[in-house]
């Protein structure tokens, strides 16, 4: 792959990245239509991160089907598909990894505590194996992509990082490869988080401005679905990722939400205009 990446260099031509974890949907298709706007070879990578993953989450389970993904990637107009093994990229002696100190210990951060070192982690070897001119990921990962930004910006990797919108099911739920794991059921009350963060933005927009009231009202909409536990709804600065009080400028929501055994994660831009 580096070979590969130094060749394309050498002849002057840009390389635009799409990292994921396979599984592809409309969303990463979206990301990869953005690269070949942007660049002249999009190169995605699949690669279930181990290190991402906590104990008792879902990495045994995450689903996988690379002969369809591949031949997605192939109808998009996908140069390269990288597909590295664990074995290929921690090997047995692995001992070095990317942390944060301040973003990672906010939202989806606090139930995976090792999850944003396992994110930036690998991207940073992905980054370096790649040798991207460009990379771009959704804003459906807010947090991933606020990190991966502090990141490159800190250790001056010389990538240019691309956030793209969110692609939703024509209902509003958010595209995500785990949305597979909803029964027909859960598929219906997965909605309740677009809802939640619709009604918010209604309430925003009719002068709402204090975060907890708002808060208040996204917990009782998500509460009235049968099968939901909140992990967290948050009200917070797009960049600092702090809690924000008073809503005087536009500010982010994002809220986690188990449906059953799938944790879903959706989020919006809330502003007055
Ligand atoms: P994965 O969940 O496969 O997502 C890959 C990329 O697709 C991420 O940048 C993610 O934000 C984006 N994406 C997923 N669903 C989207 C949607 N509905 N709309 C827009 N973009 C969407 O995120 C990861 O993989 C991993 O953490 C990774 C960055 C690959 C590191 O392992």
């Amino acid at each position: 792959m580096q070979q590969y990446a130094d060749n394309i260099r050498e002849t002057g031509k840009r390389i635009a990245f799409v990292p994921t974890m396979g599984f592809l949907h409309e969303g990463h298709l979206s990301l990869i239509r953005d690269g070949l706007n942007r660049a002249d070879i999009v190169v995605v990578s699949i690669f279930v991160n181990p290190t991402q993953f906590g104990p008792g989450e879902d990495l045994a389970s995450y689903p996988r089907n690379l002969a369809r993904d591949l031949i997605l990637c192939q109808e998009a107009g996908v140069s390269v598909v990288f597909v590295p093994t664990a074995e290929n990229l921690y090997g047995n002696h692995y001992q070095t990894y990317v942390k944060l100190d301040h973003l990672p210990n906010h939202l989806c951060g606090i139930s995976r505590p090792l999850h944003f070192r396992g994110v930036a982690t690998v991207v940073t070897k992905l980054f370096n194996i790649v040798k991207p001119h460009i990379a771009i990921f959704g804003q459906k990962d807010y947090q991933q992509l606020t990190v991966i930004r502090q990141m490159v910006g800190d250790l001056n990797f010389d990538v240019e990082i691309v956030g793209a919108p969110i692609v939703r099911e024509s209902d509003g739920l958010a595209m995500s490869s785990r949305n597979t794991y909803l029964s027909p059921e859960q598929r219906v009350q997965a909605l309740c988080l677009y809802r939640t963060l619709t009604e918010a933005q209604k309430l925003v927009k009719s002068g709402v401005k204090e975060s907890e009231k708002i808060i208040d009202a996204a917990k009782q909409i998500i509460a009235s679905v049968p099968e939901s536990v909140i992990d967290y709804v948050k009200i917070f600065d797009p960049e600092t990722l702090e809690d924000i009080e008073i809503i005087d400028k536009p500010v982010r929501m994002a809220l986690a939400v188990k449906i059953g055994k799938t944790r879903l994660i959706d989020n919006m831009i809330l502003s007055h205009i």
